[in-house]
């Protein structure tokens, strides 16, 4: 007999058809996402090196899943003007969790004007090889929007375990994304992982999403359970 064989294609609508689900019963949430989310473009002035931020419906499905799965220690290499960031902690003081957030930009040191009761510790103008080498402890929620190298790895491996969820922007052609899929598919840890495309175009049009989100995931396959309701 043959074994029932869900693919990534297959898996990915169902999977952000259950995590955004609650969309339209947390709309006052959006909306003070993205109009929070909007003020952080002024930040772009004191930017060294001024590049591409997330967009609302990204920024969305990094929040949904901070919320669904309970995230309480993240971190995130690309901070940027922060609005990865924002969505993070935003969702983690939604969900009440004693939250913690490291973050790193190699190229710039704004200074995010967040006042929440997530703490976030921002490594400014420093790599993710130094931020990672400084790190201690389990994260259980790790989110990629810069460049990691093979020194990374090594260093990645001592802050991360088997449950650990991960997700890549920029994924989509030869972008950073699938890059950093490509390093990471080299860990033993991640051997287990499960890969979530980022959500379509068509599923967050219907919530209402004008934009688009390039945001994957790595979901660990012992996260997935089958529910007889
Ligand atoms: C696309 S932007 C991040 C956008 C940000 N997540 C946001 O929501 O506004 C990528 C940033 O990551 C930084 N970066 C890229 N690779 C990095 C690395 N290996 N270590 C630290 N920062 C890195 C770049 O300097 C850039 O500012």
């Amino acid at each position: 007999m043959r074994p029932f064989n869900l693919s990534v294609k297959n898996f990915s609508p169902v999977f952000w058809h259950t995590v955004l689900t609650s969309t339209d019963e947390r709309r006052n949430e959006l909306e003070q996402l993205s109009a929070e989310l909007a003020q952080l473009e002024s930040l772009r002035a004191g930017a060294d090196y001024n590049t591409g931020s997330i967009t609302l419906a990204a920024a969305w499905t990094l929040y949904a899943t901070t919320r669904y799965f309970g995230f309480q220690r993240a971190l995130e290499v690309g901070t940027f003007i922060g609005k990865s960031t924002w969505s993070m902690a935003r969702a983690m003081d939604r969900e009440g969790a004693n939250g913690e957030i490291a973050t790193c930009d190699a190229s710039n040191d704004i200074q995010l004007p967040w006042n929440g009761r997530t703490r976030l510790t921002q490594y400014k103008r420093k790599t993710s090889t130094q931020m990672l080498a400084s790190l201690n402890g389990l994260f259980d929620f790790c989110f990629l929007d810069g460049r990691v190298t093979d020194e990374d790895l090594l260093l990645l491996d001592k802050v991360i375990d088997q449950n650990t969820v991960i997700a890549l922007d920029d994924f989509e052609g030869m972008e950073k994304g699938v890059a950093n899929l490509f390093k990471l598919r080299t860990m033993p840890k991640l051997g287990n992982h499960f890969l979530i495309y980022p959500a379509s175009v068509e599923q967050l049009g219907k919530l209402g999403f004008s934009s688009d989100s390039t945001v994957a995931f790595l979901l660990p396959a012992n996260r997935i359970a089958l529910s007889n309701q």
